[in-house]
């Protein structure tokens, strides 16, 4: 390590919380197939999609020298100008939205694309003015928490919590307690939500456009698990778009994380700032997951596959390990599941539990089943509570062995961790 780093490079090499995950969560795979793999937020690998991922390849190194030109050429900045057409296409026909190929941006991943939008808005102004970015319902993803640049860059609420029956609750926003600051920067929110599963109902997200439309701030919705694809939602919803929306899709968990293709829908000029951005940190986009995808937007196949393999895959995969909790854990414990309501994981909260969340992480780990502790997912919050410590995030979306027996040992050790 050099001796002299920037403040931005200090910044930028602490060992920050996504890190520490990455890492463990790459050496518990190294560590062999004993372990229980419930902690990462891979997609699983579904045959049927698989296929269609072979088949789309097969079809591009036998159709002339489209493999080689794939290979050959940098894009712009901007993206694939025959994929992005495809999309605005798609998107116009679906949700009737008024977009043209100016209103989208191909980033390398959507990681990275929430990378620029936080550099762009993030901090100090050029009025003097700090800005940070609300996150109306936190736990929200950790990948967001060490991205900005700017110090104290997010403003976290805490939700409102909505307990059904003995053992589910649902996060809702506490829209009434919006903060009537006038130095935010923008809103930002995932939907579905990693961790909780959550989605944002559609009067939420109304007044949470409304409010930012008021604010004179962009509201930065994450659909990586979203509408229209890969569709992994579990309850009706309409998908929302307006100019002052920055909505992010990403081909990742279709099963396409290893071609890092991130997609902003946006207003021109936050399309042009990205692609400026683009240019110089990229100068352009990895365009593998572009030139297999497209012809599956324009014969309407993505859509479809989202619709009626990924969609009810991951349904079924909740539903199950849903009936597992139900056998393994007894009725008089104290845990909630919240409603899974999207995404890939089951958020499980243990109200009163006698030992931090990090700390049944590591009697878990011991046993070989990895989880991720859920105080990860709380940040920019004035005051973390004790909902924060008690609270797990279980990726359902490995094999049916794997899911059960870990969720098997879990309700062990939380019985233990409550003295039984
Ligand atoms: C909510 C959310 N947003 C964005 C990402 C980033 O995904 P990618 O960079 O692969 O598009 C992830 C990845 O897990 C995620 O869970």
């Amino acid at each position: 390590m050099p001796h002299h780093l920037s403040s931005l490079g200090e910044k930028l090499t602490a060992r920050s919380g996504i890190l520490e995950l990455m890492d463990d969560l790459g050496n518990a795979l190294q560590a062999g197939p004993s372990v229980r793999m419930l902690g990462g937020g891979n997609p699983a690998r579904i045959p049927a999609v698989e296929a269609e991922w072979r088949r789309r390849m097969d079809a591009l190194l036998k159709d002339g020298d489209r493999f080689e030109r794939m290979l050959a050429h940098y894009d712009t900045s901007q993206g694939q100008k025959a994929f992005i057409r495809a999309l605005v296409q798609t998107l116009r026909e679906t949700f009737g939205w008024e977009i043209t190929e100016r209103n989208i941006a191909i980033t390398n991943g959507s990681q990275n694309a929430f990378f620029y939008l936080f550099a762009l808005l993030a901090g100090r102004d050029s009025g003097g003015r700090d800005r940070q970015i609300l996150l109306p319902l936190v736990p929200e993803y950790i990948g967001y928490a060490d991205q900005a640049l700017a110090p104290q860059a997010f403003l976290g609420m805490p939700p409102a919590i909505d307990y059904i029956g003995n053992h589910h609750f649902k996060y809702c926003v506490q829209l009434d307690a919006l903060p009537q600051d006038t130095s935010l920067a923008a809103l930002c929110l995932s939907r579905p939500t990693n961790p909780s599963g959550n989605v944002v109902t559609d009067p939420e997200i109304r007044a949470l456009a409304s409010f930012a439309g008021d604010q004179g701030v962009p509201l930065i919705v994450d659909s990586a698990y979203g509408a229209p694809f890969p569709n992994i939602l579990f309850v009706e919803t309409t998908p929302y778009w307006d100019r002052n929306v920055i909505l992010s899709l990403s081909l990742s968990k279709l099963g396409l994380p290893g071609t890092r293709t991130g997609i902003l829908i946006a207003d021109e000029p936050w399309i042009e700032a990205i692609v400026s951005m683009n240019a110089v940190v990229s100068l352009a986009n990895g365009n593998l997951g572009q030139t297999l995808v497209r012809p599956m937007l324009e014969d309407g196949t993505l859509l479809r596959m989202s619709r009626e393999v990924i969609q009810p895959f991951y349904l079924e995969k909740s539903r199950q390990a849903q009936a597992w909790i139900q056998e393994f854990f007894p009725d008089d414990l104290p845990y909630r599941v919240h409603l899974s309501e999207g995404a890939l994981f089951l958020w499980m909260w243990f109200p009163g539990l006698p030992i931090p969340s990090a700390e049944l992480y590591r009697r878990l780990k011991q046993r070989d089943v990895l989880v991720i502790s859920g105080h990860y997912f709380f940040y920019g919050l004035p005051e973390p509570d004790a909902h924060s410590r008690e609270c797990i995030r279980i990726t359902y979306s490995q094999s049916d062995e794997m899911v059960r027996e870990g969720l098997r040992i879990i309700a062990e050790e939380v019985m233990r961790a409550f003295g039984g």
